[in-house]
């Protein structure tokens, strides 16, 4: 099994360090356009391993992607991160450009890779992979809701005092400050809804800091924020590599799901290693449906600037 990691910056770097900690490939590529960046990268990971016990081959490749023929699972987290006070969106002029370079090379050296988009605005990023390059729509995967929703469920468990990994808690829609939305209805602590557990007031607290989680973290560190992001591109790899069948929130082509098509966005998905095999559609309450509206209206909005 052969994983690509595309751009070794901070969020890259972390998702290659967690994939191959997780040992969940024999070979992992990490490719940057900065020279020499990758060999170092790698082999002071490598050098980690030899601590950890993991026997991962962790290659670096300056931009030569011969090196990465034959990967079954491509993350791409190439472009540039967001400053603090810039939207996701903001980042669309330049990142559109590298996306669509880098996924038609990735393509051409592994035409059945499952491409994991962390590049943002993400959820106009795998739209613009599937549209520009012409895959099945299964081999694209978003990875924010998988982010989103372990923002939620931090947020949640420090409101709760509990532990994150008893709480089911699922954000959907887009992956922007004002389009994402925590579902918090139907959030649990185990079986039960933490709607019961905590205020009205407190929840949509809890729901406020989920939106604007990254941007928080964009303003405290400088620069978007890596270990979080980093983890989720990795947690995505692993259920699609393990042929897990986990049900993750991720963005993915709609075709009528939910009431929209035409479009990449955040809802319930099953991952395996065909990478998203299933829709999982729930009936949503109508202020639901409307958030869920309002924010593929605005996904679609962003889209329209790739003028495909
Ligand atoms: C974030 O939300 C980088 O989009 C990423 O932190």
């Amino acid at each position: 099994m052969k994983i690509t990691v595309v751009g070794a910056g901070a969020v890259g770097a972390t998702c290659a360090d967690n994939i191959a900690r997780k040992e969940l490939c024999d070979e992992l590529v990490l490719l940057d356009i900065k020279e020499g960046l990758t060999d170092g990268k790698a082999m002071d990971m490598m050098q980690s391993a030899v601590l950890l016990g993991s026997d991962t081959r962790i290659i670096g490749s300056t931009n030569d992607y011969k090196k990465t023929a034959g990967s079954s699972v491509v993350v791409v987290t190439s472009g540039i991160p967001r400053k603090p006070g810039m939207t996701r969106e903001e980042l669309i002029g330049i990142n559109a450009g590298i996306v669509k370079e880098v996924t038609a090379n990735i393509l051409e050296h592994s035409p059945n890779a499952i491409i994991v988009m962390i590049s943002n605005p993400m959820d106009t990023m795998a739209y613009l992979t599937l549209k520009a390059n012409g895959v099945p729509k299964h081999q694209v995967v978003g990875m924010g809701g998988a982010l989103d929703s372990s923002r939620f469920k931090y947020f949640l468990s420090q409101a709760l005092g509990c532990s994150p990994h008893d709480l089911n808690a699922d954000v959907i829609g887009g992956h922007g400050d004002k389009t994402m939305i925590p579902l918090t209805r139907l959030a649990t602590l185990n079986s039960i809804p933490v709607s019961q557990l905590l205020s009205a007031e407190a929840l949509e607290k809890v729901k406020a800091d989920t939106m604007v989680g990254g941007a928080t973290l964009t303003r405290l560190l400088g620069t978007s924020a890596w270990y979080a992001p980093g983890s989720s591109g990795a947690a995505v790899v692993e259920a699609i590599v393990r042929d897990e069948k986990k049900v993750i929130p991720c963005s993915v082509y709609l075709e009528g799901e939910y009431g929209q098509s035409d479009i990449c966005i955040g809802v319930p998905v099953t991952l395996g290693r065909n990478g998203w095999e299933k829709i999982h559609e729930f009936p949503l309450n109508d202020e639901e449906k409307a958030a869920f509206a309002a924010s593929a209206e605005a996904v679609r909005h962003m889209n329209s600037e790739l003028k495909l």
